[in-house]
């Protein structure tokens, strides 16, 4: 059975298993925190090029977040001592900023979460490092139509599954794989909190959608096998058979009518080409 918790805002919110039900404070936190993270999104494509190294994108992501008046709220976080996580090419997620420059043709992931007042605004996009060959743009152009075939289905009324069944359905139309691995979460006060949004799931599974919940989607799509692996650095998550690996992430929230982007692009510039 599944318990719902109402959050004004104000209160200690712990990770107890309970779904959050926001109120309109809630709505105008994460509008808040999930804007700044578009507009450094926004940014970072006048940024990524060919000989960038990823460890300067990092410092930029943590230089716009500060002066937002916002900490990374992966800095620290379970050890983790970067601004953003970086995933190019073959790597699923969580990526490690370092002195690696990019090259002409990768396709990089960036994902960035600023802690604003209290809320957390989690995002990720795809970038296309100068000339991408064509089968890596079609794996980044589907992945983004995945999540947001996700996001049409994230209804009041709906059950979490719908999610995750429109998605799988779409990707392996394209006969990608789909990660299991890592999934989206429920956020808000919290980075990481119930439930878990799983991209590959049965329609009509799962809790039911209700106002006021806050969750990311940000579905991690393989050119080839789903199956992923960890390195020795403990964080950097990579496809078991090398393919290309592509994801894109918003925070939304559930409103009584649908629901609310909270990551949205003030610039029009959610999916590649940022030209
Ligand atoms: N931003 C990631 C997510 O979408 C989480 C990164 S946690 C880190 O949930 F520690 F790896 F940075
Ligand atoms: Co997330
Ligand atoms: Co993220």
């Amino acid at each position: 059975m599944t318990e719902y918790q109402t959050v004004t805002g104000t209160e200690t919110v712990i990770r107890d298993g309970t779904i959050k039900l926001h109120g309109p404070e809630g709505f105008e936190g994460m509008r808040k925190a999930g804007r700044l993270a578009a507009e450094i999104l926004d940014a970072l494509a006048d940024i990524v090029q060919p000989g960038v190294t990823t460890g300067a994108l990092d410092d930029v992501v943590r230089q716009m977040t500060l002066d937002g008046g916002a900490v990374p709220a992966t800095l620290g976080y379970r050890g983790y001592t970067h601004s953003c996580c970086i995933s190019v090419n073959h790597v699923v997620c969580h990526g490690i900023p370092g002195d690696k420059a990019l090259k002409d043709g990768d396709i990089v992931n960036i994902d960035v979460t600023p802690l604003l007042d209290g809320w957390h605004g989690d995002t990720s996009r795809m970038y296309l490092v100068g000339d991408v060959p064509l089968k890596a743009r079609r794996l980044v152009d589907v992945t983004h139509e995945c999540l947001m075939i996700g996001i049409e289905k994230a209804q009041p009324g709906a059950r979490l599954g719908d999610i995750g069944a429109a998605i799988q359905a779409h990707a392996e139309k394209h006969r990608y794989g789909v990660v299991r691995e890592f999934c989206g979460h429920g956020l808000g006060r919290l980075f990481h909190d119930a439930p878990e949004v799983v991209h590959a799931a049965k329609a009509g599974t799962g809790p039911e959608l209700r106002p006021g919940m806050f969750m990311t989607i940000e579905p991690m799509i393989n050119l080839g096998r789903p199956w992923v692996k960890l390195l020795s650095d403990g964080w950097t998550a990579v496809t078991r058979d090398k393919s290309l690996s592509a994801q894109f992430e918003h925070s939304i929230g559930i409103t009584e009518d649908g629901n609310e982007i909270f990551t949205q692009s003030p610039a029009g510039r959610d999916k590649p080409p940022y030209a």
